[in-house]
């Protein structure tokens, strides 16, 4: 494999991206947004936001959002294309369940096949009436209004499903509590205390009061640790490389990639640590490293939903090889990753096994370079990106544009620093 070296700065995180600027505009006040995501995502929140009447102003990464208010909000003139975002769609549709028009939540082909019937099912409880497709699927049919607050136990670990609850929340009068099975990504909580409202965590639940009044804020989105985490394993894959990746978010509930990779011999230094706007970002250094691998801990999955491709890449390339389960949610994002990993893997002529919920992937595998089909999943055809530098020969990514949806510079990027 080739060398990885020199520095890189990511684009601001895609998850809080989407979360400063939803809550941006229900707030009071002007926003700015700093190192606002890049993504195909963030820009569809972006242009669903607008269309329901909030001024957005975006100039290269600076994105200034007038609020609106909990209840200035307009109804949009036509349906609200989500596009391949699911953070987009669901965590939307909470603050939709919130208000008194109707709307309709769409979603490009892959977007239109994952399951709504999560966020659906609460919202409905809190008094929401929303229709979906056969199956659960979009679009969503969102005729909101007067909420009443409920007490939800998630069946899903789900980040964005708990976001959606807690937008909802704010809309209703008196006390919304969400239960998690396992912790997820807790940047939506972080923003709503950032901005004045009233929300309370103890353990597994978090609770947040309707009604508060949400203060437009400067904020300064940190990179996206899960763009990073492509970089972080070609890195340490490398057998000469010396790379530094600057401010990177690195929220505890985030960081389970670090807290997988160190023990397993991954040399990842973390520097220069800082706090801005409630979030943690710090920079690392990666060096080679050799890696034993392992089985991957089930408690650990949700935190590691989005890094489990490019970890199974890994995985042929460790000591023991590495094995998931749990992971049954990977067969319902952008594709179905467990089966695009699998497919994919084999055709570089690894051997690889795939349960319901996860895969076992034997170490100390050689890769050979192929056609790879990511299946219009960006995390899947960067994973494979870092699996072609490992590769003997060339592999070719199709249809390679599918990166935009997360992190539009991953090319040029990695051509920078791959020696
Ligand atoms: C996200 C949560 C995760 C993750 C997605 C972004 C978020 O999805 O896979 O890329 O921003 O909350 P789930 O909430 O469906 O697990």
């Amino acid at each position: 494999m080739k060398k990885l070296e020199g520095s890189i700065q990511f684009p601001g995180d895609k998850s809080i991206s989407h979360r400063y600027a939803m809550l941006a505009a229900i707030a009071t006040g002007e926003s700015e947004i700093h190192f606002f995501s890049t993504s195909a995502d963030c820009q569809s929140t972006l242009n669903c936001l607008k269309s329901l009447g909030v001024k957005v102003d975006r100039k290269d990464n600076v994105v200034k959002i007038a609020g609106a208010g909990l209840d200035g909000l307009r109804a949009p003139a036509g349906s609200l294309d989500a596009g391949n975002s699911g953070s987009t769609m669901r965590m939307l549709s909470g603050i939709l369940a919130g208000q008194a028009f109707g709307s309709v939540l769409t979603g490009d082909a892959s977007l239109s096949r994952r399951p709504m019937k999560r966020v659906a099912d609460p919202l409905i409880q809190m008094g929401a009436s929303i229709k979906t497709a056969e199956g659960g699927c979009p679009p969503l049919e969102i005729k909101g209004g007067c909420l009443k607050p409920i007490r939800y136990e998630m069946p899903v670990a789900s980040a964005q499903v708990k976001s959606a609850i807690l937008l909802a929340g704010l809309f209703a009068e008196g006390e919304t509590e969400v239960v998690e099975k396992l912790p997820t990504r807790d940047h939506t909580e972080l923003a709503l205390e950032q901005m004045g409202a009233d929300i309370g965590r103890h353990q597994r639940t978090i609770a947040v009061r309707g009604r508060a009044r949400l203060e437009g804020k400067k904020f300064y989105v940190p990179g996206d640790i899960s763009s990073a985490a492509f970089f972080i394993v070609a890195g340490l894959l490398a057998s000469n490389s010396n790379l530094v990746l600057h401010n990177v978010g690195l929220n505890p509930t985030r960081t389970a990639l670090l807290d997988l990779l160190v023990p397993m011999g991954g040399r990842v230094k973390v520097v220069n640590l800082e706090i801005l706007n409630g979030e943690l970002l710090g920079d690392l250094h990666v060096d080679s490293s050799q890696l034993e691998g392992g089985g991957i801990p089930e408690e650990l999955v949700p935190g590691l939903i989005d890094e489990l491709p490019v970890l199974a890449v890994m995985g042929t390339q460790t000591e023991l090889g590495l094995a998931f389960r749990g992971a049954a949610e990977l067969r319902v994002k952008e594709s179905d990753r467990l089966a695009a990993v699998a497919e994919n893997l084999r055709r570089m002529g690894a051997e690889v096994e795939e349960f319901p919920d996860g895969l076992r992937v034997p170490g100390k595998q050689k890769l050979h370079g192929v056609e790879i089909d990511p299946h219009a999943d960006h995390r899947i055809a960067m994973a494979f990106s870092i699996a072609a530098l490992v590769a003997e020969g060339t592999t070719v990514i199709k249809d390679s544009s599918c990166v935009d949806i997360s992190f539009p510079d991953f090319f040029e990027t990695l051509g920078r620093v791959a020696v």
